[in-house]
């Protein structure tokens, strides 16, 4: 949520050819708008001045006007992409503020929460404002303090010590970068509860929300802790607390390549995703398990007597990883026989949970950078739980703060919705399932060895489902001009419901909902009228009871009260076809890994409806990859 860019390059001496700050800028800020997109802006220092250009919409939008206005070339700059909070979307709420006489330029990410008290008391020494933004309170507070308190000496810790003042009287969530044009070469950050990665080069250094916002220049990130200020100029990383304590950052290497991070001859980098999903599913189960069907999940560090101890398994996450978290749920339960509950982090941090040391928390995140998640994993340890982070983005706070992470090798996912994200993250929750029935005797060796060789046949599977893909695109773009589009599913189909929904409400704004197939006629059948699209998610007809037999009552209920059915079903099922609208196919597979495969028709299905609409699939309104606000 908001993608930050700070750049200082080219110092005497030094091989590197410096950028200009400028190019540097806004390559960063093309890679992290999936972050947020109502407005975006830049300030670079040059010739002992400040020079910012910000504008409203897309990014498009700045560079438009930065081609009508040029900036001057520079050395230093720093740049934003916000997700609206505090004000609307307008050029005055754009980033960069300023303050000091127009001499200090501030982006932000995050939310200041005593933003109004701070507010009136600059008022009240005469300080005016051009927006409505927490941020330009930040930027004003900064000023000051560098102007009255430090009277503006740069020898005296100069910005970087005006940011450790400002820092200690903030409160809330926040990333803050800072340039001032009395030092030309340098770029002051601070983090509390907000990301921000430094990125090294040879003789130029470089900030970001993400490593996506330096990787085209360096691979070489360096990890920042909570409540740090880090200064860099072309030469220099200084990492300090919020009090002047020197620290010492982590660095790593970033494994992803920039071409990954492109849209590799698709329309979209969400239809990109979508057909990278064979390859997230293997790359998550690669080196994971020997040849005797043995995992190894030696990157879980929890000491095996603990996991062993656990009586209840909380699962944490929002958004699509919570579905891939529902999903979760049936395996580990099935396999491991621990309770297993599923909850919205932000409902499990605000009520009083029953969590101890026997209680490990599986949070589920893509970015690992989600406000809601990371608070209910930080509530949940204080009170002594074990914490598992399953993860697609290294070195990021969710994971660092766990015990132990298994990260999703998806890939970088930059389409806002997400789509591969959830099928690793959903085959990395069954690694740990299993993982936990082998540790604990739940499983002979040979049944883990049978569901790992039904995994490794999945993204074969996929493949196959992505090669047919052009009759459920065709459904889509005929339905373009549906108002409401009804999901139904039971047992792992349900949540496979929710998420098709929820694709749906994300791309194509359209009314959607996920139902539980048996609780229609508790009430949600009434919605049902001539014509209502609904799509049911049918379990295999060799699978377990008679769910097959239940799923396939409900469409007919629905069909008797008028419902066009469109109906996902395993191949060979037959029976189905004289219920349904359309039939689309998906491989044999074990019920409980059927998600990984019935997911992608429905993926396939948002993302052409939406299309035909003339959407952006990538950046749908109002929306923003990695929430880290509250
Ligand atoms: C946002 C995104 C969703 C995502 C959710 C959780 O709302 O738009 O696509 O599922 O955050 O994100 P996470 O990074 O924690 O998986």
């Amino acid at each position: 949520m908001c993608g930050i860019v700070g750049y200082v390059g080219h110092s005497a001496g030094r091989v590197n050819t410096g950028h200009n700050a400028l190019d540097v800028v806004l390559e960063g800020l093309r890679r992290l708008e999936y972050r947020g997109y109502d407005s975006a802006g830049i300030a670079v220092v040059a010739d002992g001045t400040i020079s910012s250009r910000k504008k409203s919409g897309k990014l498009s939008n700045l560079v438009a006007e930065l081609e009508a206005s040029p900036l001057p070339e520079s050395l230093t700059g720093i740049g934003h992409t916000r997700w609206a909070t505090h004000g609307g979307p307008t050029d005055q709420n754009a980033h960069p503020h300023l303050s000091d006489g127009d001499r200090l330029a501030v982006i932000h990410n995050g939310i200041i929460e005593n933003f109004a008290e701070l507010k009136q008391e600059l008022l009240r020494k005469g300080v005016t404002f051009r927006s409505e933004t927490d941020t330009e309170v930040a930027a004003a507070l900064l000023g000051d303090i560098y102007r009255n308190q430090l009277k503006g000496d740069a020898s005296n810790g100069g910005l970087t010590k005006a940011m450790q003042l400002a820092c200690q009287r903030l409160e809330g969530a926040f990333t803050l970068l800072a340039v001032h044009a009395d030092q030309p070469d340098v770029v002051v950050a601070a983090r509390r509860n907000s990301p921000l990665v430094v990125g090294l080069g040879d003789g130029e250094n470089f900030l970001g929300s993400d490593v996506s916002g330096f990787i085209d220049y360096t691979r070489r990130a360096v990890e920042l802790g909570q409540d740090q200020i880090v200064t860099i100029t072309a030469d220099t990383v200084e990492i300090t607390d919020f009090y002047g304590t020197p620290a010492e950052g982590k660095e790593y290497h970033v494994n992803w390549d920039p071409a990954s991070a492109e849209k590799g001859g698709f329309p979209s980098f969400m239809e990109k995703e979508i057909h990278d999903q064979p390859d997230a599913v293997l790359q998550t189960l690669l080196g994971r398990s020997d040849v005797n069907g043995k995992l190894t999940l030696d990157e879980l560090r929890v000491d095996p007597e603990l996991l062993k101890s656990v009586d209840k398994i909380i699962v944490l996450a929002c958004g699509t990883s919570a579905y891939a978290g529902q999903v979760a749920k049936y395996a580990i339960e099935h396999w491991c026989r621990i309770p297993t509950e599923v909850e919205l982090s932000h409902e499990f941090r605000y009520r009083d949970p029953i969590v101890d040391q026997n209680t490990l928390i599986v949070s589920i995140s893509q970015s690992g950078e989600t406000m809601d998640t990371l608070m209910a994993v930080r509530y949940a340890k204080e009170q002594g739980a074990k914490t598992v982070s399953i993860c697609n983005t290294n070195g990021s706070t969710i994971p660092r703060e766990s015990d132990a992470v298994l990260y999703t090798h998806a890939g970088p996912e930059i389409a806002v919705a997400s789509t591969k994200a959830f099928l690793a993250q959903i085959t990395a929750a069954y690694l740990l399932g299993l993982y936990l029935a082998q540790l604990r005797g739940n499983k002979f060796q040979g049944e883990i060895k049978d569901v790992l060789a039904d995994l490794n046949k999945i993204p074969a599977k996929i493949q196959q489902i992505l090669d047919n893909e052009a009759q459920i695109k065709e459904l889509g773009q005929a339905m373009a001009d549906a108002k409401s589009v009804l999901f139904l599913g039971r047992h792992v189909g349900f949540p496979v419901a929710m998420e098709g929904a929820l694709k749906l409400k994300e791309l194509a704004y359209i009314h959607a909902e996920g139902f539980a197939a048996g609780e229609l006629k508790h009430g949600p059948i009434a919605l049902i009228e001539e014509g209502q699209p609904v799509f049911v998610v049918v379990p295999s007809p060799r699978g377990r009871d008679s769910l097959h037999a239940k799923v396939v009552s409900n469409i007919q209920e629905v069909r008797a009260r008028g419902a066009k059915t469109i109906v996902i079903a395993e191949e060979g099922d037959e029976a189905v076809k004289a219920y349904a609208e359309h039939v689309f196919y998906i491989p044999e597979t074990p019920t409980l890994l059927a998600p990984l495969l019935s997911t992608v028709p429905l993926q396939i299905f948002a993302l052409a409806l939406a299309s035909a609409k003339g959407y952006d699939v990538d950046q749908p309104r109002n929306l923003a990859k990695s929430v880290t606000v509250e």
